[in-house]
């Protein structure tokens, strides 16, 4: 490991529905091959089906419905004081759909990271897919970044690449994408545990002994 005062780092984890890539991350933790703990998954929608998977996997799991809220403050305080309960490490977005109060995101400058279907700059926002294909780019993807007060921006710790087929459909391209989501984000989850992941005062990301942070889909052209 490179960080010499090893400890097993404390993630929690948001989510808005399914979780896939909260699955993956737990998966890897609970087999030991990302030495960290989820301490907790929360989800802003009690119909989350990633609840119930992570409860079944003995992870406390919390709902704060942001309906309950009558702003977007009261609901980022009261997330705030549940995830704080945790003292995470890292507290990982993953499918949460709900923007952050620029408050919520200083608080956990440099320990909060979001996982956005596109390739980062381009096509921050919903749709991304559609985005992609509209404008007839031809690589597309996934971007995990440190979240910054500026929605889907942010230092980019790793991106992964596919390409854009003709016959695609939004909806065969997320598919395309939400794969490569699991493989990218995982490792992340990895780089952080091992506590190898550093942003830099020029506010680029260094990831130790890594020096490639791009993943490219099998499927070729
Ligand atoms: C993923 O494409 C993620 O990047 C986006 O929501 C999708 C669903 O993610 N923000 P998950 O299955 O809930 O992890």
């Amino acid at each position: 490991m490179s960080d010499p005062s090893f400890l097993r780092k404390r993630f929690v984890i948001l989510i808005s529905g399914q979780g896939s890539n909260m699955q993956k991350i737990v998966e890897n933790c609970l087999a030991d091959r990302c030495p960290a703990d989820v301490l907790a998954v929360i989800s802003n929608r009690p119909a989350s089906t990633g609840l119930k998977w992570a409860s079944e996997r003995g992870i406390a799991t919390q709902v704060v419905s942001h309906t309950d809220f009558s702003s977007r403050n009261t609901f980022d305080a009261a997330l705030k004081s549940i995830i704080d309960q945790y003292s995470p490490d890292y507290v990982l977005l993953a499918g949460f759909m709900r923007v952050l109060t620029p408050e919520f995101v200083q608080h956990y400058a440099g320990r909060l990271v979001n996982i956005h279907p596109s390739l980062l700059p381009a096509f921050p926002g919903l749709h991304t897919h559609a985005q992609a294909i509209a404008k007839g780019v031809q690589a597309h993807g996934c971007t995990v970044h440190f979240v910054t007060p500026v929605l889907d921006h942010g230092p980019i710790i790793a991106q992964g690449v596919v390409p854009v087929l003709s016959e695609d459909t939004p909806e065969s391209l997320a598919e395309r994408v939400l794969t490569l989501e699991h493989i990218v984000y995982p490792q992340v989850a990895i780089w952080l545990a091992q506590g190898q992941v550093h942003l830099m005062p020029d506010q680029r990301v260094n990831v130790d002994a890594i020096h490639s942070r791009i993943f490219v889909s099998e499927q070729s052209v």
